[in-house]
């Protein structure tokens, strides 16, 4: 019968068998899939294992000390952080295109993670032992997706960590190849990876980068950073973080608009808010939130967040709207 505690004997076993004493190395971003796929391979091997992190200074607030202090508290894994936020500010410097946004931060992110890999791979050389084997958290959809044939399973053309450079041939290990994201929540709470990753809503890889409409400075993004948090919260508290499948917040740095705060009339910028109901993201409705929970959202954005004087609700579904905004 099937069971996390089956699934993870079975995958342990098949890793161990795998690698030998080879070492291994695992891209984390902070997600459900990559973090379960580490956390049983650190169950396998232990040490063999390296996992690199890069934080591109996109992500969420607390997003980065979970990889760096929960992640590693929990699993004991060999973790390399590459701290590359001022690489991304500076590559994004003045680019407000969506598309050109994405591409300059695949490619960087490509960049840092190849520069990160080979450090690792002339660590362990040092040391005796040759890095074989690259871990990847491809779920069965993924494999089924992509076609299901060998070595197309690469990560979605969608994320950013594929495409990793020829002379850096790795074989790749694929411990959730055979199964859907509940049965990997049920294997990473078993092994102990703690409930904001094993939980965590879909979030792009390009991160807050796509959902500042307008050139990222580092200014915008502490901005939009406080509202995401401020609505992250206020959606856990009313118990909404499992009925909705997202929600993107956005900040419009290129539009302004007239408020009053205060003791004065201001200029600042709107904030968005794009909650949203799904089963795979191909399809969305926008989610009937409680207006008591939207309102209290508002205020504290609108109150505690620098800048911002407005807050909108998007009531687009998916068609014709996509669930981010670039
Ligand atoms: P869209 O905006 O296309 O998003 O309706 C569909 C789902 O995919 C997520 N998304 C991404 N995930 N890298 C990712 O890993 C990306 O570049 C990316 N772009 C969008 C989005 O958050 C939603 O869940």
């Amino acid at each position: 019968s099937w069971t996390a505690g089956n699934i993870i004997e079975e995958q342990v076993a098949a890793i161990r068998a795998q690698v030998g004493s080879d070492r291994v190395i695992c891209g984390l971003s902070g997600g459900v899939d990559s973090s379960v796929a580490a956390a049983l391979v650190q169950r396998a091997i232990g040490d063999q294992l390296t996992c690199v992190f890069v934080d591109h200074g996109l992500l969420r607030t607390g997003e980065a000390e979970q990889v760096e202090e929960d992640f590693v508290a929990a699993t004991g894994v060999q973790l390399k952080v590459v701290d590359a936020r001022q690489r991304f500010l500076d590559a994004l410097a003045g680019v407000s295109d969506p598309e050109t946004k994405r591409k300059i931060i695949g490619r960087e992110f490509i960049r840092v993670f190849e520069d990160a890999a080979r450090e690792v791979v002339a660590d362990a050389g040092e040391h005796g032992g040759e890095v074989k084997y690259l871990v990847q958290g491809t779920l069965y959809p993924d494999v089924v997706e992509s076609g299901g044939g060998e070595g197309t399973a690469n990560i979605k053309s969608h994320h950013n960590v594929g495409g990793l450079p020829d002379d850096l041939q790795f074989s790749l290990i694929e411990p959730l190849r055979a199964l859907f994201k509940d049965e990997v929540r049920a294997v990473g709470l078993e092994l102990g990876v703690p409930e904001g990753i094993v939980w965590r809503q879909p979030f792009p890889g390009p991160g807050l980068g796509i959902r500042i409409v307008g050139e990222v400075t580092q200014e915008r993004l502490d901005t939009l950073r406080a509202a995401d948090l401020i609505a992250r919260e206020e959606l856990t508290k009313a118990g909404l973080d499992r009925e909705i499948w997202q929600c993107p917040v956005v900040l419009l740095a290129d539009v302004r608009s007239v408020g009053v705060q205060g003791d004065g009339r201001t200029y600042g910028h709107p904030i968005v808010l794009r909650p949203v109901s799904s089963e795979d993201a191909m399809t969305a409705d926008w989610t009937r939130l409680p207006y008591e929970v939207l309102a209290t959202i508002s205020t504290r954005i609108t109150n505690e967040v620098k800048d911002v004087n407005r807050v909108v609700l998007d009531v687009t579904s998916k068609p014709p709207g996509t669930i981010e905004w670039e």
